[in-house]
């Protein structure tokens, strides 16, 4: 942190009183936030107060001329992280997605909103297939907090799935929100790299793996490279490293497989031309909120 940004979290830190109104708390919050740059101040705020408090929206807003109390020292915590760049959901330590409560932690990265095209292209190529009942088998490379194969596996009631990370740390985190979403007796979590000492063949293949390269890592916002784990961004010298791990994985099955893979937004071709030259077909794509080309489907038909 920056010795102004510093400076603005003590401050930050020590502007909330018990005896304050939440209503007023939510404008100082917010007034903090905006004074040290911050994108989205009045959300950031809302959101930080709600989770604070265990209320909704509505809960906050009919609140809001009761004391603080006892959160008063939280929320001047909190506003101390998020000025100093720390996102939303870490300090909160959860995030919404596809409509379930993840649990997140520094061990795993923040999952992010646009990774939904990947769960919606799976789903659609699953439900076009009419295999929505069917007792599929699905592996996740990389699963980090588990939102792809908990999310599938909360979507598909007969599916089964495996999850694979470098880390163990991201591993429990997974098994974790596993049991918190009722399918932890589906999944098995094992610790490697990619698919290797993993024995198949799997229905569905889908991975959203790190995918920026090493030189751009240093010019992300602080709010990702500071607090994302460095393992779940750098995908080597030209960010398409562990892709080509993942092809040669799922060749070494001789299965045939669907595959939906989240893609960075300017490598959907590129990642395309790694699997086609293993003899995989582009079947699909999707777009994120932005527009761009967040996932690519493919099929491994042998
Ligand atoms: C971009 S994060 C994605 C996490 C989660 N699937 C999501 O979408 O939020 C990538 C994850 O892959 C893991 N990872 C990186 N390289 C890997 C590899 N070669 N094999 C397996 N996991 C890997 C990282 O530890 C990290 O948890």
């Amino acid at each position: 942190m920056t010795m102004p940004a510093q400076r603005a979290g003590n401050e930050a830190a020590s502007s909330f009183r018990p005896e304050m109104s939440l209503g007023e708390a939510l404008r100082v919050l917010t007034r903090l936030l905006t004074e040290a740059g911050l994108d989205t101040p009045q959300q950031d705020a809302r959101f930080l107060m709600q989770g604070l408090l265990g209320f909704d929206g509505a809960q906050l807003l009919s609140r809001s001329g009761r004391p603080l109390g006892d959160a008063a020292g939280r929320i001047g915590e909190a506003a101390a992280r998020r000025i100093g760049h720390e996102p939303v959901s870490r300090i909160l330590g959860r995030r919404a997605f596809y409509g379930r409560d993840f649990i997140v932690t520094p061990d795993v990265l923040d999952p992010r909103p646009d990774t939904e095209a990947v769960v919606d292209l799976a789903l659609d190529l699953i439900r076009s297939r009419g295999l929505s009942e069917a007792p599929l088998t699905i592996a996740d490379i990389g699963t980090g907090s588990g939102i792809l194969i908990v999310t599938l596996l909360a979507e598909l009631p007969n599916a089964r799935g495996l999850a694979t990370d470098i880390s163990a740390a991201a591993l429990a985190v997974a098994r974790r929100n596993a049991e918190a979403l009722g399918v932890a007796a589906r999944i098995q979590f094992v610790a490697t790299t990619g698919l290797d000492g993993v024995s198949g063949p799997f229905d569905l293949v889908i991975s959203n793996p790190p995918y920026i390269s090493t030189e751009e890592i240093a010019a992300l916002e602080p709010d990702v490279k500071d607090f994302d784990p460095g393992q779940a961004l750098d995908g080597g010298v030209d960010g398409l490293r562990v892709y080509r791990e993942i092809a040669r994985n799922i060749m070494e099955l001789h299965a045939p497989s669907l595959v939906v893979l989240e893609v960075g937004a300017t490598q959907a071709a590129e990642v395309e031309g790694i699997f086609s030259e293993s003899g995989a077909q582009p079947i699909g794509r999707r777009q994120d909120l932005g527009g761009h080309t967040r996932a690519v489907a493919l099929e491994i038909h042998l």
